[in-house]
């Protein structure tokens, strides 16, 4: 049996997306394919994309059946390239594609940041400091902190990351790179530099949360993505049809809200989220990671 009670706000993406039995729906970011699975269940049927190849291999062999069945086609490509997907799926499998649905549950799966070994989190030090979520992108973090010029290294952190020391770390950073660039290839290295700079946040939070989770988007252009992807959804998507997505931080959020403003304004169709659906205290009570989780929805005339 498929499970898929680790997906952020999985009843809500269920509610807002309606999915109908036979039609087709886009999941532009599969993950573990918790709600690729819940979309599966009610009989429609999914196209869904991850960059990651180790998402995909394990979707493979988990949806091996609905694959088969030609319920589900899995495929290995980032979600700016999803119109040159759809259209090679229209022209050779599947003629008169339109979508009934889409949704997007951007950024990392817990895979990715606790067990697949890719530096994304503090808990492994001796990891090296890659963070790619695609393996083919020739640029990993540690690249990053050797090669960028201080004034960008500061601009990513405070950009991406909200980081009110950004100029201080990206500083220490150059500092300790000329001194000893062989100490800046793993997770350890790079938090032994945030622990010098960044005084001590409240909680439990890490005080290089802001600027890891910043390199991380960086290393992955996961903004950029989202600006590109998200306009080339739109022509696909019946009349009717709902584009439901997830952010879990400012930035991606920004860019949703930015998009449906311009769509609503063009007359394209209706934002139906006035404000972002947020987790329920009972999802928040299991999962403490959808506490930042938003999701919005725009419905296409
Ligand atoms: C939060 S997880 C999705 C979890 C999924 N909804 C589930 O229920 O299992 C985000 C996934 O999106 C993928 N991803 C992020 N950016 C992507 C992009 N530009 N193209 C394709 N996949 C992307 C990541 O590799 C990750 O597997």
């Amino acid at each position: 049996m498929i499970d898929s009670h680790f997906s952020v706000l999985k009843n809500e993406v269920l509610d807002w997306l309606k999915p109908q039995a036979e039609a087709w729906y886009l999941d532009g970011t599969f993950g573990r394919g918790g709600h690729t699975a819940a979309i599966l269940k009610t009989g429609a049927k999914v196209i869904a994309l991850d960059f990651d190849q180790k998402a995909i291999s394990a979707g493979m062999v988990k949806f091996k059946a609905e694959i088969a069945q030609k319920q589900l086609c899995l495929i290995r490509e980032n979600f700016t390239q999803l119109d040159q997907v759809l259209r090679q799926l229209a022209q050779t499998q599947l003629p008169d594609l339109k979508l009934s649905g889409a949704v997007f549950d951007f950024g990392t799966s817990i895979e990715q940041l606790k067990y697949d070994n890719r530096g994304l989190s503090f808990d492994q030090p001796d990891q090296p400091l890659d963070m790619r979520l695609d393996d083919r992108l020739g640029v990993t973090a540690a690249d990053l902190l050797l090669a960028l010029p201080e004034k960008h290294l500061a601009q990513l952190f405070s950009e991406y990351g909200g980081e009110h020391q950004a100029r201080s770390l990206a500083k220490a950073i150059v500092f300790e790179r000329q001194k000893h660039p062989e100490k800046l290839k793993t997770v350890g290295d790079f938090l032994s530099i945030t622990a010098k700079v960044l005084p001590p946040r409240h909680g439990h939070l890490n005080p290089a949360t802001k600027a890891f989770q910043a390199l991380r988007i960086a290393v992955n252009d996961e903004l950029t993505n989202i600006q590109v992807a998200l306009p080339k959804v739109l022509p696909w998507l019946k009349s009717g049809a709902r584009l439901v997505t997830i952010a879990f931080h400012e930035g991606e959020d920004r860019l949703v809200k930015d998009w449906f403003l311009e769509w609503e304004a063009a007359q394209f169709g209706n934002i139906l989220t006035q404000k972002p659906v947020i987790a329920s205290e009972s999802e928040l009570s299991l999962n403490s990671r959808s506490r930042s989780a938003k999701l919005r929805v725009f419905s296409k005339n």
